[in-house]
């Protein structure tokens, strides 16, 4: 029929209006959890990490891919905040630059705590989405952040670390980085030593990076819209999270340039006739089920690993040995032992 071809546009647009709708809709019940926001970073080069410069007032912060009012509007409902320090600080002060980091991101939910809700799990998440506040955990990025040392790892847990990556763009001891990969670094371990052998069954939250999206410097929402569905295909929906690195990156996919662009990515799932189960499972429901079976696994019935890194595969430059056998203890330093002679001496005058 001829007839009423005029109002094909107008039915194209409202079409495309109603996906938009549906998917703000849904998110004002399942808001998203994005597994990977790099904020902390920008805070500590853009301002060493001094929240009360004006300058970094969070309301009003522009220049960055993040700040509150983009969060509303990308009804973004709990972030993993990376604590992230690049691997130049390895076998440096990588341990101390994360502890900062740790600390920028809890100062974030002290000074707006009308935004904000410091949680470490998934009871945390779900009081936060029923309060309207974003939900904000740590992530901790890159491998070398632990300086090789279960101790270190545990202690950033009790800090409210609730994941670290394996590796950023360097190999640790235990962990081979992406880099080996392009055959721009050495291979070390073959991917996982079997002193970095872990457990695997999870989800995939996609990163948003250009050359990730599309391995070029241009990327769109439809790309990482392809990314989503290939996951949803070979893994399954449930397998499928967002983790866009949004302040951590140069290039963002024309469509998703801030975290405001949420709603537009999930639109774009409806129109591909993802199903509403399906879609809050990437919002949310995913990472809710993969964070309450770890809760389940960490109940602490098994002991922890105690087990070190052997010394051999540590570098030397700045690091001590104790604890490693050969190495001095600390009665025969010199210092220690002028200490113990003198609280010797000392006790047999007063006797
Ligand atoms: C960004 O913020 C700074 C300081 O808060 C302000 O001086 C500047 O005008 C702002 N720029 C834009 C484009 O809004
Ligand atoms: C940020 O700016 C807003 C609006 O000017 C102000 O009300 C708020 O107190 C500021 N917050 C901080 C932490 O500086
Ligand atoms: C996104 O980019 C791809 C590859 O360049 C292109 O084929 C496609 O038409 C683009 N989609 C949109 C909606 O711009």
């Amino acid at each position: 029929m001829w007839t009423g071809w005029w109002l094909w546009p107008l039915v194209v647009v409202c079409t495309a209006d109603q996906f938009r709708d549906n998917a703000v809709r849904l998110m004002q019940s399942t808001p998203v959890i994005d597994g990977h926001n790099d904020l902390p970073w920008q805070l500590l080069n853009k301002f060493n990490n001094q929240l009360q410069d004006p300058r970094a007032n969070l309301t009003s912060l522009n220049g960055t891919h993040t700040n509150i009012p983009k969060l509303k509007a990308g009804l973004v409902g709990a972030q993993f905040w990376s604590a992230y320090t690049p691997c130049d600080t390895q076998n440096k002060d990588s341990v101390k630059r994360t502890l900062e980091q740790i600390d920028v991101i809890q100062r974030m939910c002290q000074l707006y705590p009308e935004t904000f809700l410091c949680v470490t799990d998934s009871t945390g998440i779900r009081q936060a989405f029923r309060e309207g506040k974003v939900a904000s955990l740590v992530g901790v990025e890159g491998g070398h952040s632990i300086d090789s040392s279960l101790g270190v790892l545990r202690a950033l847990y009790h800090l409210g670390m609730r994941y670290l990556t394996l590796t950023h763009s360097c190999n640790t001891p235990w962990a081979d980085n992406w880099l080996v990969d392009t055959g721009k670094d050495e291979a070390q371990s073959q991917g996982l030593s079997s002193f970095g052998q872990k457990q695997t069954g999870s989800l995939v939250m996609v990163n948003f990076y250009n050359d990730y999206v599309s391995c070029k410097a241009e990327a769109n929402l439809s790309q990482v819209a392809d990314h989503l569905d290939y996951i949803k295909k070979v893994a399954g929906a449930e397998a499928v999270g967002f983790g866009g690195d949004y302040d951590g990156v140069s290039s963002l996919p024309s469509g998703l340039e801030d975290v405001s662009k949420y709603p537009d990515l999930v639109a774009e799932l409806l129109r591909r006739q993802w199903t509403e189960a399906e879609v809050r499972g990437a919002l949310a429901e995913n990472l809710l089920r993969v964070f309450e079976a770890v809760e389940q696994a960490s109940d602490h019935t098994q002991p922890p690993g105690e087990e070190p890194i052997p010394l051999s595969q540590l570098e030397a430059s700045c690091r001590t040995k104790y604890g490693y056998s050969g190495a001095p203890s600390l009665h025969l330093q010199p210092r220690a032992v002028l200490v113990s002679l003198v609280t010797l001496l000392l006790s047999l005058y007063l006797l």
